[in-house]
C-alpha cells in the first residue's frame, strides 16, 4: 500500500491538521507496516499558483515549450505521479477563511489535468484517478459541519469525485479557537472519528 500524504495548513509547529493526518496515516501504517508513505508538506514546499505562465505552458505542446515552461509543467507532473501511486491519500486541511488554504488549491489545479487525470466522454466526465481511499482531516476554529458555510466539504467531495475519488471520509475537529476545553473535545471527537474511518 502507498500512502501519500499531503499536508496544507500554513503552520509548521503546532499544526491541528498536521498532527490529526499524522494521526490517520500512523494507524493506517499501524494496520498494513509494509505500507510506504510519500510526504508532500505543502507548507515548506509550496506549490505555484496556476497563473497566466503556468496556463500557458500547460497548453503549449510539450515539443514547444520553452525550458522554463517544460520546467513549469515538470513541478505539476511530479504531483500527479505521486497521486497516481498512492493507494490511500490522507489530507490535513484547515480551514481558511471559509476556504480551503491556497496551496491546497494549487495542489488541486496542479493534479487536474485534461486527459490525465479526468476526461471527457460521450457520457460526460470520467475520473482517471480511481481505486484510491481518500481520508481528510478538517480543523477549524470554529464549528460548522453539516452547515451552509462549510463550503470545504461539498467542494473537496465534488473535485476529488470528479478526478475518480468517490471514498472519501472526513473527519472533523472543530471549535479549535473556543477554549481549552473545546479544544480537548474536538481532538477527542477527530481521534474518534479516525478510528471509524480507519476501521470502515
Ligand atoms: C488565516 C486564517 C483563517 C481562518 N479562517 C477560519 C474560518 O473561516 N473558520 C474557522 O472556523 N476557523 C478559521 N481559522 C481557524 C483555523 O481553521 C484553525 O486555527 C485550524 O486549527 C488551523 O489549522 P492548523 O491547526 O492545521 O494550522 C482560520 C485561521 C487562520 C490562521
Amino acid at each position: 500500500m502507498n500512502i501519500l500524504q499531503i499536508n496544507s495548513s500554513a503552520r509548521s509547529e503546532g499544526s491541528f491538521s498536521t498532527r490529526l493526518a499524522d494521526r490517520i496515516v500512523a494507524r493506517l501504517r499501524e494496520a498494513d507496516p509494509e505500507a510506504s508513505l510519500t510526504l508532500r508538506n505543502l507548507t515548506g514546499n509550496p506549490h505555484p499558483i496556476l497563473d497566466e505562465a503556468a496556463l500557458g505552458a500547460l497548453f503549449t505542446p510539450a515539443a514547444q515549450r520553452t525550458g522554463e515552461q517544460a520546467a513549469r509543467v515538470a513541478l505539476d507532473d511530479a504531483l500527479i505521479a505521486e497521486i497516481a501511486a498512492a493507494d490511500v491519500v490522507v489530507l490535513g486541511v484547515p480551514m481558511y477563511n471559509f476556504g480551503v488554504p491556497a496551496q491546497l488549491k494549487n495542489w488541486i489545479d496542479a493534479i487536474s489535468r485534461a486527459g490525465v487525470t479526468f476526461r471527457y466522454t460521450a457520457n460526460g466526465p470520467e475520473g482517471l484517478l480511481t481505486g484510491k481511499k481518500v481520508y481528510v482531516a478538517l480543523t477549524r476554529g470554529g464549528k460548522y459541519r453539516n452547515t451552509p458555510a462549510d463550503s470545504q466539504v461539498p467542494y473537496l467531495a465534488t473535485v476529488l469525485g470528479f478526478l475518480g475519488m468517490k471514498d472519501v471520509h472526513f473527519v472533523y475537529a472543530e471549535g479549535l479557537a473556543m477554549g481549552a476545553d473545546a479544544e480537548r473535545e474536538a481532538l477527542a471527537t477527530a481521534y474518534a472519528e479516525i478510528e471509524d474511518a480507519v476501521a470502515a
